[in-house]
Parts: C-alpha cells; structure tokens; sequence
C-alpha cells in the first residue's frame, strides 16, 4: 500500500461526502471534489456535525476529529484534486453518461499509477474503464449507506482488472475499517443487493399472493432469520424510488422476466410514495 496518501473521491452527496470523511479518518489526505458549490457546503458542514456527535458521544478525541477534518478538503476543481491523487473514487450521480465524462477526464488528469475506481451500484466499472486509457487500474470499489457506518465493501474486478489493482483497492478498504469482499465478475446487484433481491422478490410474492401480511412477513424476517428489519421495512428504508430504478437497471441488462420490476414497488412509486423519505411506503411515518 505504498505509494497511496492522497485520496479524491467525485461526487459529494449521501455517499461522496462520508466516503470522504471514511478516508480522512483513516488518514489520508482527501479531496471530495463536485460540481456543485451548495453540495460541497451542505457536505462539509453535514460531516463536521457528524464529528461533533461522535466527540460528545465519547467516540472520538477532539484533536482526532480535528485533525480529521483538517485532512479534508472541499473542492469544485477536478483538475489539481486529480493531479495529486493516488487514488480516485467515483461516487457522482448514477449516470452512464456522467460516470463516462468524469472518468475520461481522470484517466488524462491522475498519475499514471492511480487506480480509479467507482462506487456505483448498477454501472459495473467496465462501462468506463476504456474512456480512462487504463482499463487495468479500474475497478467499482462499492460503499454501504451510510457509508461511515457500513462495513462492507464489495471490490469487483472486470476482465481487464489487475491483480495488483484488486489487491490495493482490497487493502486501502480494510485500512478505511471496512471488511472488503471481492466479486470476480461483474454481475447486476453484485452481492449484496442480490441477497436482498432474492429475500424481497420472495416477501413481494407472499404478500401478493395473500399468503401472510407485510407486517408478519417483516416481523418473520426479524424473529426467525435475525435480520435486522424485515424487507419491507428494509424497502421504505431505501427508497421505493431507489428499489425500482434498481430493479429496471437489471432488468434492462438481464432480459430475465425473473428480474420485471415488481408491479407493486412501481405502482408506489408512481404515487409518491417511496418509503420514510416521503412520509408514506409500505408504512406511514
Ligand atoms: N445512495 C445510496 O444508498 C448508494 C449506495 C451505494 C452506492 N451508491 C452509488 O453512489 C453514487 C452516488 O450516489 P449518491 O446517492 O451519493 O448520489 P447523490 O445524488 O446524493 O450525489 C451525487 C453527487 O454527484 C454530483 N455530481 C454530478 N455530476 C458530477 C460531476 N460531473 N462531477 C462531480 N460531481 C458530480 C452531484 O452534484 C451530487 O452532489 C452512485 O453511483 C450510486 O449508485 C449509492
């Protein structure tokens, strides 16, 4: 892992912005780099709340928040954050189009030994790794909201994707605290969003069915498999939105009917009702 101190990450939203501050935390040099000037502000003063909690809960030294903090930098210039970087990860808007200018415009800007990597959820990194003009140090390096608490990250390599750049891109994520596991093809929904699929087609299918009630297939989930909350749940979580566009993106790559998105989830959906961040989903809030 010598060689990589300073860190950009793209895109500072929901996950940009604590990927960011995962990196510093773990010391490096971090540069969260958007279009936006109101992203950037709303990001940094989001995170220094954050580190503000986390001191008067007891989790942090004033001095390591600060110096955190002071490891951060907030910018709207790609060009000079790209320049110095050893490490860049993509976390823009989930945009084929987007991901294709921002990575071609890394690929001529990084050194040439940086390994630029993609936090996407749907878009594996071999969508953009020829824009880049260094396929072989491309990977999706992909982060769990909230991405400071979340321990998993899923590494998944391409054809073209070196060994050497899955081994560092596993490694830099277990010096940010995570437990990396590798995918070594690209496949919709990686793991984790498969396991979740799979749980949630079926608990859609029960509940359509009229086998059991929502709430008794959550509280199931709960009381007999340990999960934490139940799929439902889990979807008004996430986003009914967020659940659909999901489900259409692997729908539009398989072809599988197995994978149609779910009439229920899109009827929501069409509503306005996409979970908690609406006040109303599968549950009222
Ligand atoms: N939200 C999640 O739960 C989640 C989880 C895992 C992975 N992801 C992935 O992370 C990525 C970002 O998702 P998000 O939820 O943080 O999105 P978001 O909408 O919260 O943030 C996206 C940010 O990208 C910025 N942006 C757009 N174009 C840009 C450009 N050309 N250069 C720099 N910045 C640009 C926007 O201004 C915005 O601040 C997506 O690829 C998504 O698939 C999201």
């Amino acid at each position: 892992m010598s060689g990589i101190e300073r860190i950009l990450v793209v895109g500072s939203g929901t996950m940009g912005s604590q990927i960011g501050l995962v990196a510093a935390l773990a010391g490096y040099d971090t540069t969260v780099q958007d279009i936006s000037e109101p992203m950037l502000a709303k990001a940094k003063a989001e995170l220094s709340a954050r580190m503000d909690t986390s001191v008067a809960k007891g989790r942090l030294t004033v001095a390591e928040a600060e110096a955190a903090l002071g490891r951060l930098f907030f910018s709207t210039d790609l060009e000079s954050a790209a320049a110095r970087a050893d490490f860049v990860i993509e976390a823009a808007t989930e945009r084929l189009d987007v991901k294709e200018q921002i990575f071609a415009r890394i690929g001529q800007l990084a050194p040439e030994h940086a390994i630029l990597a993609t936090n996407s959820s749907t878009l594996g990194s071999s969508k953009v790794a020829a824009a880049t003009g260094r396929a072989d140090r491309v990977c999706n390096m992909h982060f769990f909201n909230p991405a400071l608490v979340m321990k998993c990250v899923e590494v998944v390599r391409h054809e073209a994707t070196s060994q050497a750049t899955v081994e560092t891109t596993l490694e830099l994520a277990r010096r940010f605290g995570k437990e990396p596991v590798l995918i070594n093809r690209e496949i919709p929904g990686f793991i984790a969003n498969r396991l979740m699929g799979a749980v949630q087609k079926e608990a859609l299918a029960l509940a359509a069915a009229g086998i059991a009630s929502k709430e008794d297939i959550d509280t199931t989930a709960r009381t007999a498999l340990g999960h934490p909350m139940g799929p439902f749940e889990l979807m008004d979580m996430v986003g009914l939105d967020v659940i659909d566009f999901i489900a259409q993106a692997t729908y539009a790559e398989t072809g599988d009917e197995a994978d149609r998105p779910d009439p229920q989830v899109a009827a929501l959906v069409a509503e306005g009702k996409l979970g908690r961040k609406s006040g109303q989903g599968w549950y009222s809030y």
